[in-house]
This record gives structure tokens, sequence and C-alpha cells, in this order.
């Protein structure tokens, strides 16, 4: 599908650039949600559709990332999928991390200090240079939530795999702006509210089968089940043999305006949209007189950035005293350029 064809599917109020934030609905996922919801008011429907919109959302997740659908676990929140990971690790395992890293993946290993986990936070730019063999687990997010910046995965991967370190990917800046490839990084996890266009509370984890092995499903509940349809009374453990053991029971509604979400930026590529997003970002970086960059997060050091961009009706978030402008699918020439006659 066409960009601009994709636009007439959002209905943005012009000045939306923190996509970095939140993400704005394509209109296949609000109707549906509106839908579910209207169902929901009158008890007009079982809820068995609500719940498969979890495994519509996990496929075309995998079509995203390059996985397959049975090593993809479903969640709510980035930090609970890391916790499943951190809460598995060795007594005493050593960790290396960004130190400007988003808490959601700096937390669930920070509370693992008391059976001895030690992290260890150096510069994201030091990360590939700082990994040896007193380190058993690399996580950082593909793009700095702050920032913008764009990890070195060919290096940070390299450093990791010539010490046998295991490597933990935080994407949720990353997937849906530009191809993701799950298969260089042991786990991957992505929250799909900001790029990924969804409702707050649905995310994904990716795990390889080796690691898969060694952590324990501590969420585990029904949904978790081999057949989750047989799963809702009485002992054994029955648990799916596939990344849905670690699956936790969905916020149906949530699914349900994941899946056209996810399946609506398949249909446009997001190849394409790297290319429009990034064009934009560009756009603004050149209209502030800085040079090209590669990401779709702009973070920039402007006096009363908030306090101008407020006046002119512009969302943008400040991130560490600086100014960060995001900018996706649904954003213009024009959204740009309003921001820009604001703060030129
Ligand atoms: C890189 C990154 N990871 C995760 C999150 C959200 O984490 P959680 O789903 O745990 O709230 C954010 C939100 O800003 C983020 O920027």
């Amino acid at each position: 599908m066409e960009i601009a064809k994709a636009q007439s599917l959002f209905d943005p109020v012009p000045g939306w650039l923190n996509t970095a934030s939140y993400g704005l609905p394509p209109w296949p996922a609000w109707d549906a949600l509106q839908q579910a919801l209207a169902d929901w008011r009158v008890g007009r429907v079982s809820w068995e559709e609500w719940g498969e919109a979890t495994n519509r959302a996990r496929e075309a997740f995998g079509r995203l990332v390059g996985a397959s659908a049975s090593d993809v676990t479903t969640g709510a929140q980035v930090s609970q999928l890391l916790s499943l990971v951190a809460g598995s690790l060795p007594d005493r395992s050593r960790l290396l991390v960004p130190d400007e890293e988003f808490t959601s993946n700096l937390f669930p290993w920070l509370v693992q200090s008391r059976r001895g986990v030690d992290v260890r936070a150096v510069p994201a730019s030091e990360l590939p240079a700082r990994i040896d063999a007193d380190t058993d687990v690399v996580a950082f997010s593909l793009v700095q939530s702050a920032t913008g910046e764009v990890a070195d995965v060919a290096a940070i991967t390299a450093a990791a795999d010539a010490v046998g370190a295991l490597t933990v990917v935080d994407a949720t800046q990353a997937c849906g702006r530009f191809p993701v490839d799950a298969s260089r990084v042991d786990a991957l996890v992505c929250g799909a509210y900001k790029w990924l266009l969804a409702p707050r509370g649905t995310a994904f984890l990716v795990t390889t089968p080796p690691l898969r092995e060694r952590l324990v499903p501590a969420q585990a509940g029904w949904w978790a089940g081999d057949d989750p349809h047989t799963s809702y009374y009485g002992p054994p453990l029955r648990l799916a043999s596939d990344a849905r053991r670690l699956d936790i029971s969905p916020a149906w509604f949530s699914w349900v305006g994941t899946a056209p979400a996810l399946e609506l930026l398949e249909q446009v590529g997001v190849d394409e949209i790297g290319e429009h997003d990034v064009g934009l970002a560009n756009r603004f970086r050149a209209g502030l007189g800085l040079p090209p960059g590669d990401s779709a997060i702009v973070s920039v050091d402007i006096p009363d950035a908030e306090v101008r961009l407020e006046a002119a009706g512009v969302r943008a978030a400040v991130r560490g005293g600086r100014l960060r402008a995001s900018f996706h699918l649904y954003t213009t020439d024009a959204d740009v350029d309003l921001a820009l006659d604001a703060l030129t």
C-alpha cells in the first residue's frame, strides 16, 4: 500500500511529533476496537475471537521480525516480559547495559541483585568494546528511547558471540519503522503501543528455543496451556511446547486493536515506512541547520522548545532536557514545517 493511501487511514490532529511516546491507531484498528467495545457493552458475543486476535498479532509480529510465530510470546509490557528472562538467569550473572537505557530494560535485571546478579552500565557507544569474558548477558535497546541513537547490532552481537554472552534487545523504538531481524539476538522484546500503532497493553518477546529451555514460565496460567480451552481447571501442569508457554492471558481489547495495526504496517512495508520517517526527521534536522541522521527520532537542545511548540499546537516530548521529536507513517511535511515555524 502507498504511503499516501495509508495516511488516509489516520486522523491525527496536525502536529503530533511524539510517536516515541505513543503511536496513533489506523482506522481498521480503531474500528475493530470500537466493535469489540460495543459488543462487550451489551454482551452480544462470546470472548474467544477477542483472544484469537492475540494469535493474529503474534503471527504478524513474527513476519515483521523474521521469526516463526512459535518463537513469539505475547504479553503486556516490556518489563513484564523481560522479568521472565531476568528471573531465569543463574545466580551471580553479569550483565552489561547502556547507561541511559530505558528502565523497563534495566529494573528487571537490577531487581535480581539479591541473587548476586551484577549490572554494569556503560555509554551506549562503548557497548561493543566493553563486552569481555566477564559478560554473561548484554541487554540494550536497538534504538535509544531518549536520543534516537541506533545501536550497532553487528558489532554488539559479534563481541557477544566471541565471549558466549547472551544478547537481549529491546526493539520498542525500532519495530514498525525499519526492518528488524530477531534472529540476530537471543531475545528480542517489543512494546507495540508506539511505532506498531497498537493500544497500550500489548508486547512481544521472541526467544530462541535453546534460551527458552532455560526460562521458567513463572507467570503461566490457563492461556499458556497446551490447549488453553482444555486448561481451565485442575492439574497437571500442561504447558504449550512453544513460546506460547510464556504467554499471559490476553488483555482482549488491546489485542483486538493490535492485530489490524500490525497487518496494516505489513501492507505498507517497513522499508518504505522507514524511508518516509527518516526523510521527515531529516527535513526537520535540515530546517534546524543540522546534518542528516539515520533515525526517525531527533533529539536536540533548543531553548524554550517546549513552550514554543506548545504555543503552536505541536506535541513533542522533552527527554533529558532536550527536545525529542519523532516522525512516523502519518506524519506529513506540514507537521514538520509547523514545528520548524515555531522553533526558527
Ligand atoms: C525503549 C523502550 N522500551 C520500553 C518502553 C515501555 O516499557 P513498558 O512496556 O515496560 O512500559 C519504552 C517507553 O517509552 C521505551 O522507550
